[in-house]
């Protein structure tokens, strides 16, 4: 039977997602240099809840402060107080004023930490991210005991997210932070028991699922944004990316989100980017050119049950269409919905066959300059601007203004880069004076019904 974009989607926790056309997660950069939740995330989050996303996952909530994957992340790397838990809520109300699904993507930068954050983040081995301009230390090898601290990490913030009206949670272990670079073999060179073999790479992953499932429950959806591959060569395949599905599933995640590429290989944005590439993402035939990971989806629906979310370039109705004829079970958006919403409110209601593809309008594919340049940095700097201008986009939705689809990329990305500056300045002061923690006092803590983390 041919499923329709409008049909909704039981997941296996028996959470309904009233049609097929989810936000997939999109950093924002609209929290104070507390990492608290401000009014101009609650803005954004109000206008997409307006344009009817029966499910909205946010932007990497940062698990670890130290490991931040941009000044702007919201964090909750502890219990919060109760002006923390206020903002959470106020956020998630926003959010959720319609009643759709909002989820809060969890998440640890790993050794993509920009070296203005920290010069030495965390990592399962001593590897750096191999892209040229120095934006990124040299990371450290991970300890036992740090690893068993992350764990203890995302159980907290998603028992915390619970709390405060999320709900559901998605793992981030994709895009080459901390846990899919724990599942990669060319950054995860451990000889232990979280290196070498897949089971020993995605035992981190695992870890965390089953910790987050014991917390939440299970009637609270639990999703894993998953790399079909790393797209680069020695790196995480789709055959492993296969068997990594069939355990999240044996565990009872209910979604799995398929997408893929890292800093280096930005195949989930469509691009090259500036690292080495053995397989750069085709631009070829119509729907491969729409859909960057169609072909991956489509290997694993014939190998597992659970829900699949496949995200990365869909536009059309019948490229999206297509991808449910294959089994797909939802279809993620993010680059449309930072510039003008309202586009997916007359998608939705059937004015418009596709959704704007901005991304077409930004790139350049040929040239010394362009996003296909054989200088490795000029592609490193191309394909982060090109991000950099939807990060500006999102600035100016939170505070209520238009998007500004005229600006240059290059020229977004110094303004931004600016502003997360001065967010970053002032969280560093204020984590001096120790202004972050919120204070929590005995009765915040019996008020809020969390356990503190023992490990
Ligand atoms: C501005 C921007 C911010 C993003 N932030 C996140 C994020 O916080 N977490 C994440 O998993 N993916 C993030 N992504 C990737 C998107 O979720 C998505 O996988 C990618 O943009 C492809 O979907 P699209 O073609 O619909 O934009 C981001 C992408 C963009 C362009």
């Amino acid at each position: 039977m041919q499923v329709q974009l409008e049909r909704p989607v039981t997941l296996p926790c028996g959470a309904v997602i009233e049609h097929r056309l989810a936000k997939a997660a999109i950093t924002e950069g609209l929290a104070d240099p507390r990492g608290w939740p401000t009014k101009r995330l609650e803005r954004l989050y109000s206008g997409w809840a307006d344009v009817g996303f029966p499910l909205m996952i946010t932007g990497n909530v940062i698990v670890d402060a130290d490991h931040i994957e941009r000044p702007g992340n919201v964090i909750i790397d502890r219990v919060p107080g109760k002006a923390q838990r206020e903002a959470l809520e106020d956020w998630v109300a926003a959010g959720r004023k319609h009643g759709a699904h909002l989820w809060a993507q969890l998440s640890h930068s790993g050794r993509q930490t920009q070296k203005s954050v920290n010069g030495q983040p965390l990592s399962p081995s001593a590897i750096g991210v191999g892209l040229p301009g120095g934006l990124f230390g040299k990371p450290r090898a991970m300890t036992e005991a740090q690893i068993v601290q992350v764990i203890a990490s995302f159980r907290r913030a998603a028992e915390v997210c619970k709390s405060v009206g999320f709900t559901g949670v998605q793992i981030h272990a994709a895009h080459g932070y901390l846990l899919s670079s724990f599942l990669s073999p060319l950054a995860n060179r451990r000889d232990d028991q979280w290196g070498g073999s897949l089971d020993n790479r995605a035992r981190l992953l695992m870890r965390i699922v089953e910790e987050t499932r014991r917390v939440v429950g299970p009637e609270f959806p639990i999703c894993v944004k998953l790399n079909s591959a790393d797209f680069q060569k020695g790196g995480f395949v789709l055959e492993e990316c296969a068997q990594v599905a069939l355990m999240l599933e044996d565990a009872g995640v209910d979604l799995i989100e398929i997408s893929g590429g890292s800093y280096e290989n930005p195949a989930m944005i469509g691009e090259r980017g500036g690292g080495k590439s053995a397989d750069p993402p085709k631009r070829a035939s119509t729907v491969a050119r729409e859909a960057y990971f169609l072909e991956c989806a489509r290997a694993l629906r014939r190998r597992v049950n659970l829900p699949i979310m496949l995200t990365g370039g869909l536009r059309s109705r019948a490229g999206m269409q297509q991808a449910l004829d294959e089994g797909i079970d939802l279809i993620g958006l993010a680059r449309p919905a930072c510039v003008d919403p309202v586009s997916f409110a007359r998608f939705l209601i059937g004015e418009s066959e596709s959704l704007p593809c901005w991304e077409e309008n930004l790139r350049r594919d040929t040239g010394l300059l362009s996003n296909n340049s054989p200088l490795s940095l000029v592609r490193t700097i191309a394909s982060f601007a090109g991000i950099y201008w939807f990060y500006e986009q999102l600035y100016r939705l939170g505070d209520g203004r238009e998007a500004n689809t005229r600006a240059t990329p290059l020229l977004s990305m110094l303004r931004v880069m600016a502003a997360e500056r001065q967010i970053e300045a002032k969280r560093r002061k204020l984590r001096k004076t120790g202004a972050t923690t919120g204070n929590l006092t005995v009765a915040d803590i019996q008020a809020a019904r969390l356990r503190t983390v023992r490990d």
